[in-house]
């Protein structure tokens, strides 16, 4: 309650969605303020001069008006002092390095307005019938945001090795950055020594998941882990959903499905039933908590 209430102090979003996509509102004098102390802070992904995007395409997709206030808010607090430079950009979301009061963060940015939303938007503005439904799919973004931060903090409980959520607001997530001066490799990325300890140790996880913190990833891949050393980071949780939820066994086959297939393409000869088994009825470590998990 009283963040929406904090919210609503700010300028209101469809009055600066309307503008949005020519960036007239940022030279407009009630959002001078505001943008001034952003753009210090996103120099990294930004041009030098105003209006000089590096990236010009990063900017639409990422940087519309309401992201600025999310991220104008989030400096506020020393979240985020500087955003650099981006590590991956997806459909979904874009992923950047960034500088906290704490230190190095990942921020994962999710679009509020990606090519599908746009398309359809042209159908959709101008039609009273369908009045709210930007506000709604920006809702449903800041649901999905919540979802992983508090995923990732279920997961540590656990003591599962997933970075650890620092802050969220609106569609921008803020989490531990895993990696060194660049990030990570994905598991998808590396070639191993000894893949099959690791694909024991990722069954592992799964299981712990599983029967310890009673959650399913729902898209654990190579692409969703990442080795820092030896390590293993677990990332990309926002559609993991308990193990109560009605499709949660067949999400559970398909994520053990993923990673049979991973080790089988390095000459293995592994079967999902044997992993399934495993999963749901050896006995797990009980692993201490992490920080930040609960
Ligand atoms: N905490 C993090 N530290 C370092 N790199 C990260 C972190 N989170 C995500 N990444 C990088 O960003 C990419 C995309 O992040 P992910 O959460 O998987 O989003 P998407 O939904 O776009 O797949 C990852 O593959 C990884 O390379
Ligand atoms: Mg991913």
């Amino acid at each position: 309650m009283t963040e929406k209430k904090e919210w609503d102090l700010e300028p209101d979003f469809d009055t600066l969605m309307k503008g949005e996509k020519s960036h007239e509102w940022i030279s407009e004098p009630r959002f001078k303020k505001l943008f001034n102390e952003v753009e210090h802070g996103l120099q990294g992904v930004m041009g030098k001069g105003r209006y000089e995007w590096v990236d010009r395409r990063v900017f639409d997709q990422v940087f519309d008006s309401s992201t600025l206030l999310a991220i104008h808010k989030l400096m506020q607090k020393g979240d985020i002092e500087t955003i650099e430079y981006p590590i991956a950009r997806g459909k979904e979301a874009h992923v950047f390095y960034a500088t906290s009061n704490q230190g190095p963060v990942a921020v994962k940015i999710f679009h509020t307005t990606n090519a599908v939303f746009k398309s359809l938007a042209k159908y959709i503005d101008g039609d009273p019938r369908f009045g709210g439904l930007s506000r709604r799919h920006r809702e449903l973004v800041n649901i999905w945001v919540r979802k992983e931060y508090r995923n990732l903090k279920r997961m540590r409980k656990s003591g599962l090795q997933a970075p650890m959520p620092i802050a969220h607001f609106k569609n921008v997530l803020i989490m531990e950055f895993i990696g060194e001066e660049k990030a990570s490799p994905r598991l998808r990325d590396v070639s191993l020594d000894d893949p099959y300890d690791v694909f024991i140790q990722l069954l592992d996880i799964i299981a712990i998941n599983w029967q310890s913190c009673n959650l399913v990833h729902a898209d654990f891949s190579e692409y969703n882990i990442l080795l820092k050393n030896n390590d293993i980071w677990i990332i990309d949780v926002g559609q993991a959903v308990t193990n109560q939820h009605p499709n949660a066994e067949e999400f559970l086959v398909r994520d053990i499905t993923r990673i049979v297939e991973w080790i089988n393409r390095q000459g293995f000869d592994v079967k999902v039933a044997d992993c399934l088994v495993r999963v749901l009825d050896d006995p797990v470590p009980i692993l201490s908590p992490l920080p930040g998990g609960d």
